[in-house]
């Protein structure tokens, strides 16, 4: 019999990925605030806010998971900032009420975390780095990862970074915005100090399949094949896409005074990842080639 998968936030960028990629192999029962009104229809979904615990017991008790694939966040990071005790009640406070829902169960808790857990001074980072985060999601989200170290589920932890891909219901995406601006013939500023190693939905919804067939209980990073900053990043898009890349400008990331701190030398080696489950990272160029077609996973 197939494993029983829950997955929380399961509407999100992320979440398309992960139930195309997971649905040929599990039964799923996807979750989230508010359920899609677009005619959703592939897999059993129900609403489920992590933050009301009563919700989340009825919810695990009614589907029985063995696993929980748990993508649900606040990931507004200037929002986290400006409203932490709500940062800390879905990040923190969700986290805990579903380990408390599975408590007597074995089952599995998948987190997906952060490069955000570090400050940006010596990436891209093993998963043996000391984590130091430098604003109130990176915090939210460690202390998320320690809940569920602490707890006595089982786990796996993927950390992953900023990620991109095709999401019928998330438009606000950075792959999105730079495509339609540069349509729009709109002239666009990029951080040219954050970097890191891009990474498409669909590779880490593979890397969270294969961690729940393989079993393991480890803390591991996912992310792509390459390391770039933003402003390189947007300039790939516009090639991929055939766009005008003169419409893209560089600009440091203190000019926009944002009220959250962001790591900038940061994003994830994945040599550790590819050694334990064997898979492979892509690079930018055949992952944005993927997203033009229109492929989610
Ligand atoms: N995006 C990145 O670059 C990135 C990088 C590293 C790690 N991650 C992690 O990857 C995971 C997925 O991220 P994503 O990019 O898919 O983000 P996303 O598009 O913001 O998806 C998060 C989902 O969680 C839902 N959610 C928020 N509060 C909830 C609650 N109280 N109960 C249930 N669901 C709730 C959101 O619903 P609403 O939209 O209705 O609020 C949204 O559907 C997150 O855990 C994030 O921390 C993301």
């Amino acid at each position: 019999m197939s494993k029983r998968v829950l997955i929380t936030g399961a509407f999100g960028q992320l979440g398309d990925a992960v139930i195309l990629e997971l649905q040929p192999h599990f039964e799923l029962c996807a979750t989230g605030c508010v359920l899609p009104d677009d005619g959703f229809q592939f897999c059993q979904h129900v609403v489920m806010d992590v933050t009301v615990k009563n919700q989340v017991i009825e919810c695990i008790e009614d589907f029985s998971p063995d696993v929980v694939v748990h993508l649900a966040s606040m990931t507004d990071v200037d929002g986290c900032e400006l409203n932490r005790e709500k940062a800390w009640n879905v990040n923190v406070h969700g986290t805990e009420n579903i380990l408390n829902g599975l408590r007597g169960s074995d089952a599995k808790m998948v987190f997906i975390s952060t490069d955000y857990v570090f400050d940006g001074t010596e990436g891209p980072y093993s998963e043996e780095d000391v984590p130091k985060p430098v604003n109130y999601y990176g915090k939210s989200k460690l202390a998320s990862e320690n809940s569920i170290r602490g707890s006595d589920q089982p786990w796996v932890i993927l950390r992953t970074n900023v990620l991109y891909g095709n999401s019928s219901r998330t438009l606000a995406s950075f792959v999105n915005w730079v495509v339609n601006s540069l349509r729009e013939e709109k002239e666009i500023k990029v951080v040219n100090d954050q970097r890191g190693n891009p990474t498409w939905t669909a590779g880490l919804a593979e890397a969270i399949k294969l961690s729940i067939i393989m079993n393991i209980q480890e803390i591991l990073n996912y992310g792509g094949a390459e390391f770039m900053t933003r402003f390189e990043f947007a300039l790939r898009i516009a090639d991929v896409f055939d766009l005008d890349s003169k419409l893209i400008s560089p600009i440091a990331t203190s000019e926009l005074n944002q009220p959250a701190s962001r790591p900038l030398n940061s994003g994830l080696s994945t040599v550790k990842i590819e050694e334990v489950l064997g898979l492979r990272t892509y690079g930018v160029d055949y992952c944005l080639r993927k997203v033009k077609e229109g492929i989610v996973a």
